[in-house]
């Protein structure tokens, strides 16, 4: 399966390439970095201290949009830190981006590649993709599905009451990506949130090697934030959940509703507004992911992330 990782690392980011990385059912055929948990000059360098941890400076990687379509931006170094791989520290990356734009690389891709062949992965806030959507909207009917991390229902929001931060950050995009009629999977708060980090998992991933043990660093800085706002004990491993929904979709449920974006609220700018009980009549046009089989999504993790150690063939 060829697929585009469009992301803000982000230590939840950096866990999902490097998932992608480990799992050879999946051909990575690029990065393409945006602003969102910190400013893009932030992300397009973490992009590139993922890929060097991972032993992979072959991935491109493409730099692409600094702020949302029409708003001012809006990071979280609260969570991740000012750098936003806060809890290592990695060395500077040597390997270089990519001299084309994100939103270029996608286009490009997805008129190369066969119709229905590429899947993208939007784990950030949707500005690239919306970008692409909207100067080559030819491109749209030959993605064959996006699976993005974003949105909440039951959960509510984590940036506001009403509001998950990816969808947040650029609701003017959101809207356009799930208005776009591609095929959409949305794993969203009210999944994540239950993919929940445990004390004996991080101690595994630390027992690995160099990734493992940056894996366990980045998770202890993540969850101090969950831990202190929720109380849980562990942190919501938010976007790995969206490439391990491509590698065993079998660990997640969902239903396949109409899922509306609140572009105009002040109040709750940035809802998903999904109708998981049908009430509205609206057509359906998102796979909306309720539940996870957690045990069997972090031994999933776990074998695949321990390869990239040199660590069995899991
Ligand atoms: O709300 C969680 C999402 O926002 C994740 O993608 C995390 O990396 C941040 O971007
Ligand atoms: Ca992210």
């Amino acid at each position: 399966m060829k697929i585009i990782i469009d992301t803000d690392p982000g230590q939840d980011d950096a866990v999902a390439i490097l998932l992608a990385l480990a799992s050879p059912e999946l051909e990575l055929l690029g990065l393409t970095v945006v602003a969102g948990n910190v400013p893009l000059s932030l992300t397009q360098q973490n992009a590139r201290k993922i890929c060097e941890l991972a032993g992979r400076p072959d991935i491109p990687i493409f730099s692409g949009c600094d702020k949302p379509l029409q708003r001012e931006l809006v990071t979280a170094e609260h969570v991740h830190g000012r750098t936003g791989l806060d809890g290592i520290a990695l060395p500077d990356p040597s390997m270089p981006l990519q001299s084309a734009h994100a939103v270029d690389f996608i286009i490009d891709s997805l008129r190369r590649e066969a119709p229905g062949s590429v899947t993208l992965v939007p784990i950030g806030p949707l500005t690239n993709i919306a970008q692409a959507f909207r100067r080559a909207p030819d491109i749209v009917a030959r993605v064959g599905r996006i699976v993005l991390m974003g949105g909440a229902c039951f959960e509510g929001g984590n940036i506001t009451p009403a509001a998950e931060f990816n969808i947040h950050v650029d609701p003017d995009a959101a809207r356009i990506v799930f208005a776009s009629g591609a095929p959409l999977t949305v794993i969203p708060l009210d999944v994540t949130h239950k993919a929940l980090t445990s004390r004996e998992w991080i101690e595994t991933m630390r027992g690995l090697g160099p990734v493992g043990q940056a894996v366990a660093s980045w998770t202890d800085f993540f969850e101090r934030y969950d831990r202190a706002k929720y109380g849980s004990e562990g942190a919501p491993l938010h976007d790995p959940c969206a490439v391990a929904w491509l590698l065993e979709p079998a660990l997640f449920s969902g239903r396949f509703i109409n899922v509306e974006i609140e572009t105009e609220s002040r109040l709750t700018l940035g809802m998903t507004v999904a109708d998981w009980w049908g009430v509205t009549g609206r057509a359906p046009n998102a796979t909306f992911i309720r539940e996870v089989e957690r045990d069997r999504l972090f031994d999933l993790l776990a074998r695949r992330i321990a390869r990239l150690d040199g660590h069995g063939s899991g």
